[in-house]
């Protein structure tokens, strides 16, 4: 693993020989989290990611090994976003935290704060919101202690898809948003909503993401198209954890 990114709390970029290192390394930064923040605040609150890349992360957690160093009673779960599908199914983001980890740890059912993904994708948006509102109460923008994201081939993040509406928001803590490229909505956090956190940990596997990565972060500046890039925390720290072939073009 070797480390290299901007000031000391800022921005890391971590290199890591595989997927699976990556997951005991995310799992090190939870736990401690989780336990700083309830040391501190009584409570954690985390945003889980899905795609496909965190899956051992959540397993890990929920194993006999590591379940135990988190007092999930006082953990709070919320989404980076969703899918426009019911929580059974096979692409919901829910449903694989569930299985991977919710349905395994003794968390409150009242602390797994799940998106809606059938009927009004508007609706379910600002229903979520409503929801967040009532854990973080009356603030400008939500203080998650911990977001999870992944980045897809194209640079997305969440469900902020390149040349999507949902990047110019600048109010809202949700947002729905139409993905023409998949002909879907999907609900998502709002970039202003995760760079309102105290710590944003990038998780990124494989070689058909090292082109895409390198743009994003040795590239120019071109956020619409490059959506991972609007991923700025205001005040908290920005962590990049990559493995050798993600990180294979990553120049420096
Ligand atoms: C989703 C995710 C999305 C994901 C990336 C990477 O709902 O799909 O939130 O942003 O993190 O698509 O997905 P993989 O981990 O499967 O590569």
């Amino acid at each position: 693993m070797n480390t290299t990114g901007g000031t000391e709390e800022a921005h890391f970029v971590r290199v890591f020989d595989d997927a699976e290192a990556i997951a005991r390394a995310a799992v090190e930064t939870f736990a401690r989290l989780a336990h700083e923040a309830i040391e501190e605040r009584g409570t954690f609150s985390v945003a889980l990611s899905g795609g496909t890349t965190p899956r051992r992360v959540y397993e890990l957690l929920a194993s006999d090994e590591q379940r135990e160093r988190v007092q999930w009673p006082k953990v709070h779960v919320f989404f980076g976003d969703e899918r426009a599908v019911p929580p059974d199914h096979a692409e919901s983001n829910y449903r694989m935290a569930s299985e991977a980890l919710l349905s395994r740890v003794p968390i409150p059912s009242e602390n797994v704060h799940r998106i809606e993904g059938l009927g009004d994708a508007a609706a379910n948006a600002s229903d979520y919101e409503s929801v967040m509102r009532g854990f973080f109460g009356d603030t400008e923008w939500p203080r998650f202690d911990l977001v999870f994201l992944g980045m897809g081939d194209d640079g997305h993040t969440a469900s902020l898809f390149p040349e999507t509406t949902a990047l110019e928001e600048s109010r809202v803590w949700v947002a729905s948003n139409w993905v023409e490229k998949l002909g879907v909505w999907r609900i998502t956090l709002t970039a202003p909503a995760i760079n309102a956190a105290r710590r944003v940990l990038f998780l990124i596997t494989g070689a058909s993401k090292a082109e895409r990565l390198r743009e994003v972060l040795n590239g120019a500046r071109d956020p619409k198209r490059l959506p991972s890039q609007i991923i700025r925390p205001r005040d908290g720290a920005l962590e990049w954890y990559v493995d050798r072939a993600a990180a294979s073009k990553l120049e420096g």
